[in-house]
């Protein structure tokens, strides 16, 4: 992403397009009115380390509960466009459909860094309760994900196929209580909270959790 991945006409294409379809709701500068924003801090947000498939998909269902039912092409100007507007680089060659699911958004820090309040998927042991409030460990590192529902289908695939690791998240807002799951090795989703202060290594970051799905009953991390 950091090479560009779309031209200067392509993005003044879609430049006439997103004026057409979309401006009304995300405004001339892209930071929302009655629309989400699709420009920094909120952009990276909720983009980085997906692939540019996902942004293509939620651009064909806008506007909410509709579609503007534009051509692909359409769309993969108006991506270019608001890449363009987000700083990212223009290149030499066109951004095409075929190429959308091979592009990552990626902030300063590399698509790696998952923003703080991304929402993220995490696999690991459920322990704690109602009272004294739940903890995952022996997690994986947060990974990021773009639903917030339990996975299915190849995300699930590859959630059950993380091996667990030596990291701790403070779960909050758990709902329903996921007291059947104690001992259980779970997914979690969730915003994740960055513990910036903590003195911990690694540190504890919190999930403000919207899924909890048990993958087993039974938790061991490797090698033990
Ligand atoms: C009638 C108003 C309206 C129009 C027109 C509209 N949008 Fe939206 N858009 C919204 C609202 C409201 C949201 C936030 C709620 C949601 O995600 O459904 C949104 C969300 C989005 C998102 C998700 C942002 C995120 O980070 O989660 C994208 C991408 C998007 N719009 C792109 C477009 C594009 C491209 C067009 C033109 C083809 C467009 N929208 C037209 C109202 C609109």
């Amino acid at each position: 992403m950091k090479d560009g991945v779309y031209t200067a006409t392509q993005a003044s294409r879609g430049r006439d397009q997103y004026e057409t379809s979309c401006q009304r709701c995300h405004g001339a500068d892209l930071t929302g009115g009655a629309g989400r924003s699709l420009t920094g801090d909120v952009f990276l947000r909720d983009w980085t380390g997906l692939t540019l498939d996902g942004l293509f998909e939620r651009m064909q269902s806008m506007p909410p509960g509709g579609s503007a039912g534009l051509e692909a092409e359409a769309y993969v100007d108006i991506i270019s466009y608001v890449l363009e507007r987000n700083g990212f680089p223009e290149g030499g060659e066109e951004l095409s459909t075929a190429r959308l699911s091979g592009v990552y958004v990626e902030g300063d820090e590399g698509r790696d860094v998952v923003p703080n309040f991304a929402l993220v998927r995490v696999v690991g042991c459920l322990a704690g309760s109602a009272a004294d409030g739940w903890t995952l460990n022996s997690a994986s590192p947060e990974a990021r994900s773009s639903e917030p529902t339990p996975s299915i289908d190849a995300e699930l695939a590859e959630v059950e196929a993380t091996t667990l690791g030596d990291r701790s998240f403070n779960l909050m807002y758990v709902f329903p209580s996921p007291d059947a799951y104690v001992g259980h090795r779970v997914e979690t989703k969730g915003l994740l909270i960055r513990d910036e202060e903590g003195t911990a290594v690694p540190p504890v970051h919190s999930l403000n959790v919207t899924s909890v799905q048990s993958l087993s009953e039974t938790c061991e991390p490797a090698g033990r």
